[in-house]
């Protein structure tokens, strides 16, 4: 086949859409197998790559192939956009500290919600400039025409919701960021929420009745949609300022649930499958995190939404502490261990504030040299983001079967030595097992206390992000080993080496 006849085949508009429709296809397909290889942290960078290459597949697909003409300036236009979300997008990822990177999750998932919102609107006021003509000879008014139903609630669903989702990840970033460091509780907050709430869906409803249009001075209007768009984001704000900042993860996992159904949304309006499936998966990832977090924080979603728990971040009483502890120096540690069977780690946030993983995983091989077995006891909320843990140990190549879930830990903490507890405090708190009035009460926890011996590194006696007190190191058994996580397991290490 000539291949001028090739080209000519290819411009054909149907073979376009064919293409187009290909392109979309390995976008999904990738998609979906970039989250499955997410799953697990041996796969996770690859599955990230894979989901990657198949976003821009569909991107540049849509953008050099969709139906319709775009000039020079569009194009410009958007390769510019697209030159300057990159190089954004990749300074800001590139200089990010791992303790920071619930900010950054938040602050991206604030943005697709406004891309999501400002699609809504861009829609919204095509279709009245193209489709409204008719409407305005007067046929909406005698009940003759009506927009599409299905098409203006796929609007304003993508917009409130995306809306919601801008506004509410804002609060969330300034929230993470010390910023707005106390929970903004007005009187009757979550009657307000309600009305708020009801306001906006019950606006929404009538627009879609009224088809987006209402006649105010005998003239057609349409610009009632920014009302909707400035009810939903106060919505958003008021849903998030009074959650405090331990439930904030969950908070954002939430919205970046309510970001994907916009984006779905999206995928309806302009019929476009990857935008549908990828929009689907975003929002189910994001409710199922959600549900897994509040499980591993024992919280029900309406609690971390409605209830007050947040303010125990900073304001907890916590238990009645009385006893004294044990202060453990390093050469007594060094000896203890050396002659230990089981030593179990458990990492906490101290050890990511700390970058001490790689002196960590030091001591982990020093110890193993010597025939002691080494485990790590990783705790689903441990630090401050899912999969913190695991993330900074697979920064020091510790390897992923040395990491041991809380379920298949616990029961082998009664045949453990030591357990060597490195800048984690909520995590292994006993008062979530015990205390009835503790904030944390009915998190399920490390129970490190079955152990034969438990050391424990921090700073000081300060709490943790529960903000309570922790009678685990009041407990015989437990000795403190105090100090910043990566000078002291540095200093153990050094004196280990000094042993034979
Ligand atoms: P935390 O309970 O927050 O305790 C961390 C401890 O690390 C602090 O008590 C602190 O004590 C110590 N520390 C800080 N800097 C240190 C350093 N340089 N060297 C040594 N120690 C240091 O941490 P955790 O046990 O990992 O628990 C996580 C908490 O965060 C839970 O309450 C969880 O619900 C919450 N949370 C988790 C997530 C996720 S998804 N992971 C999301 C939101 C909230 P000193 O100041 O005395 O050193």
């Amino acid at each position: 086949m000539a291949i001028s006849h090739i080209i000519t085949e290819l411009t054909n508009y149907n073979m376009k859409q064919t293409i187009l429709e290909i392109c979309y296809l390995i976008g999904s397909v990738t998609f979906i197998m970039g989250l499955k290889m997410m799953g697990n942290a041996k796969t996770a960078r690859k599955g990230n790559m894979v989901g990657a290459v198949g976003m821009t597949i569909a991107i540049f697909g849509t953008i050099f192939l969709h139906d319709g003409d775009v000039s020079g300036m569009i194009y410009g236009l958007i390769f510019g956009a697209i030159a300057l979300g990159t190089i954004i997008g990749w300074m800001t990822a590139k200089k990010v500290q791992m303790t920071k990177m619930p900010e950054l999750v938040s602050m991206f998932n604030g943005m697709g919600g406004a891309c999501a919102a400002l699609i809504s609107l861009i829609e919204f006021n095509h279709y009245y400039h193209a489709e409204y003509p008719k409407v305005l000879m007067g046929a909406a008014l005698t009940g003759e025409y009506h927009p599409p139903y299905g098409f203006l609630l796929a609007i304003f669903a993508g917009l409130v919701i995306g809306s919601i989702s801008f506004s509410g990840s804002v609060i969330a970033y300034l929230k993470l960021n010390g910023t707005m460091n106390k929970p903004v509780r007005l009187p009757a907050y979550n009657i307000i929420n309600l009305v708020v709430l009801i306001a906006t869906l019950g606006f929404m409803a009538f627009l879609v009745y009224t088809g987006g249009v209402m006649l105010v001075g005998g003239q057609l209007v349409s610009y009632f949609i920014y009302v909707l768009l400035a009810l939903a984001i106060v919505y958003g704000v008021l849903f998030t300022i009074p959650i405090g900042g331990a439930d904030m993860p969950v908070v954002i996992s939430l919205l970046n649930s309510f970001t994907g159904l916009a984006a779905a949304f999206g995928g309806f309006l302009y019929d476009n499958k990857v935008m549908l499936t990828g929009g689907i998966l975003v929002g189910s990832a994001g409710t199922l995190l959600t549900v897994i977090m509040c499980k591993a924080m024992n919280r029900s979603l309406g609690s971390v939404i409605f209830g007050a728990f947040g303010a125990g971040a900073t304001a907890a009483a916590g238990p009645d502490v009385t006893g004294s502890i044990k202060d453990m120096g390093v050469s007594d540690l060094a000896v203890l261990m050396n002659y230990s069977k089981k030593v179990v780690i458990v990492p906490g946030y101290g050890l990511a504030v700390a970058q001490a993983q790689h002196v960590i995983h030091e001591l982990e091989l020093l110890l193993e040299e010597r025939g002691v077995e080494v485990k790590y006891a990783i705790h689903p909320v441990a630090g401050r983001m899912p999969g913190h843990m695991n993330v900074l140990l697979a920064e020091s190549n510790v390897s992923y079967d040395k990491l041991v879930e809380m379920d298949d830990i616990n029961p082998e903490f009664e045949q453990t030595d030591v357990v060597l507890i490195v800048g984690a405090n909520d995590v292994v708190n006993p008062a979530a097992k015990s205390d009835p009035s503790s904030p944390i009460y009915g998190m399920p926890i490390l129970e490190v206390d079955r152990a034969k011996n438990v050391i424990v590194n921090k700073r000081s006696m300060n709490a943790g992000y529960a903000g309570i007190d922790n009678l685990l190191f009041y407990d015989p058994k437990c000795s403190m080993f105090f100090g910043d996580a990566k000078k002291a397991l540095t200093e153990l290490v050094a004196e280990l080496k000094t042993m034979e």
